[in-house]
């Protein structure tokens, strides 16, 4: 088949694409020396208990929504959730999410990863199964849809909350002190969060965030919009993090750096675990070796006989670190659909291939960086969005290929 032997191929024609993201990184560096000292420091609080969360034969479909229509509106309030047999977006997944864990979330635009941490955060419940907080969990959230902020309070206010101090990191300073650090100037201090910029408002929510007593941070696509000098800082503070931490970010170099395990979202509702970030992720796939399950019964056992998403992260006995999907009778045959979905994805992945060579070379190039501030941003971002597509793309194409 043309996409197996295609591997080496891919490998150097990726080469457009990884030079463009050292391009980016390095430009990143460049900037953060001219800029001031971006210091995040998440406020630490008590350990949790070791179990953090737990999820239990969990599932979540919603109603008879396209994508792209829902995506258009802000607020989950906005949609209704309609009923049963729309599209599910969690099947049967369970996990054990214990202190420490770095989880990186990965999978393509409406896949479910908002969904499961808000099914983690207890904000939206699931259709089946159960969700467990462990004690003394204090979860910091970076909410995707920035819904957070007030926008007429002042930037002031907003990490202030009244107060003239905050305490970050252990330290408490004037509020005004701190949000210097995070770019904000004493006038831009006093402005209503309605006059920031989209960059401003994440900046803000990242300054407000890292004064919450947490010890587990929740991020949702952190990297979205972000300065790249802050991109950089939050970066090299997740690094340092100790405590329990899940990321989405469409920025695998990124996720690579600061998670040591990865959810899969591989469209149609399953979801896996892998040990390691991104880059291991696509390995552990392509070589496919012999699948592992590590679970060694109890509590979490897949039903037998059903499609499964069981992917713990701590077995209980010492199982080597390579698990993925298991081979399962019952998923054999492709249904008609599905042939035809087959069919459609090597063309598919050409034409995003196709679109990834040509602007990675466009980013390669000596006038890229010449460009206004907004196209190399949307360029960047197509970057990491096209890459997210191709991933889910050949997890889908992997998956019917394998069951033919
Ligand atoms: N409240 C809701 N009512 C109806 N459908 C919803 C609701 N919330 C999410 N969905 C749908 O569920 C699917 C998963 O959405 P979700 O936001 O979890 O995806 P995501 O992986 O976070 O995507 P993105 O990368 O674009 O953020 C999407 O098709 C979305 O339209
Ligand atoms: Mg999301």
């Amino acid at each position: 088949v043309w996409l197996r032997q295609g591997i080496k191929a891919r490998r150097t024609r990726n080469e457009g694409r990884v030079k463009a993201l050292e391009a980016m990184r390095a430009e990143r560096a460049a900037r953060r020396g001219q800029m001031g000292n971006v210091r995040l420091q998440v406020e630490q609080a008590e350990q949790s208990a070791k179990l953090v969360f737990e999820m239990k034969h969990v599932s979540k479909a919603f109603g008879e929504v396209r994508g792209g229509e829902v995506r258009e509106v802000r607020g989950a309030e906005v949609r209704g959730e309609g009923g049963r047999g729309g599209a599910c977006v969690v099947r049967d997944f369970s996990v054990r999410v214990m202190r420490g864990d770095r989880i990186g979330l990965i999978g393509s635009n409406g896949a479910g990863k908002t969904t499961l941490l808000r099914m983690l955060l207890g904000e939206v419940m699931p259709d089946q199964g159960d969700v467990r907080h462990g004690a003394n969990v204090q979860v910091a959230y970076y909410d995707q849809q920035r819904e957070q902020l007030d926008p007429e309070r002042t930037v002031f206010d907003t990490v202030g909350e009244g107060n003239d101090t905050v305490t970050a990191n252990g330290r408490t300073r004037h509020v005004h002190a701190y949000l210097r650090d995070f770019l904000f100037s004493g006038e831009r201090a006093r402005s209503p969060v309605k006059a920031l910029s989209g960059g401003e408002r994440n900046r803000l929510l990242l300054a407000r965030l890292f004064t919450r007593p947490a010890n587990v941070l929740i991020l949702d696509e952190p990297t979205h919009d972000l300065d790249l000098e802050t991109l950089d800082l939050l970066e090299e503070q997740l690094i340092e993090w100790p405590g329990t931490l899940l990321l989405v970010s469409h920025d695998r170099v990124f996720l690579d750096n600061v998670v040591t395990s990865t959810f899969v979202f591989e469209g149609d509702g399953r979801v896996q675990e892998f040990v390691g970030g991104y880059e291991d992720w696509v390995r552990q796939r392509q070589s496919r070796a012999p699948l592992q399950r590590g679970v060694s019964g109890g509590e979490t056992a897949p039903l037998k006989g059903r499609p499964t998403n069981e992917a713990p992260l701590h077995p209980t006995s010492r199982a080597p670190l390579q698990r993925g999907r298991a081979p399962d009778p019952a998923r054999k045959k492709l249904s008609y659909r599905e042939q035809r979905e087959l069919e459609a994805l090597p063309p598919r992945i050409e034409a995003i291939e196709s679109e990834q060579r040509a602007l990675a070379e466009r980013i390669a190039g000596a006038d890229f960086y010449k460009e206004s501030a907004d196209a190399i941003k949307a360029s960047l971002a197509r970057v990491e969005e096209l890459q997210c597509e191709l991933t889910g793309a050949y997890a889908r194409w992997d998956d019917l290929d394998s069951r033919r």
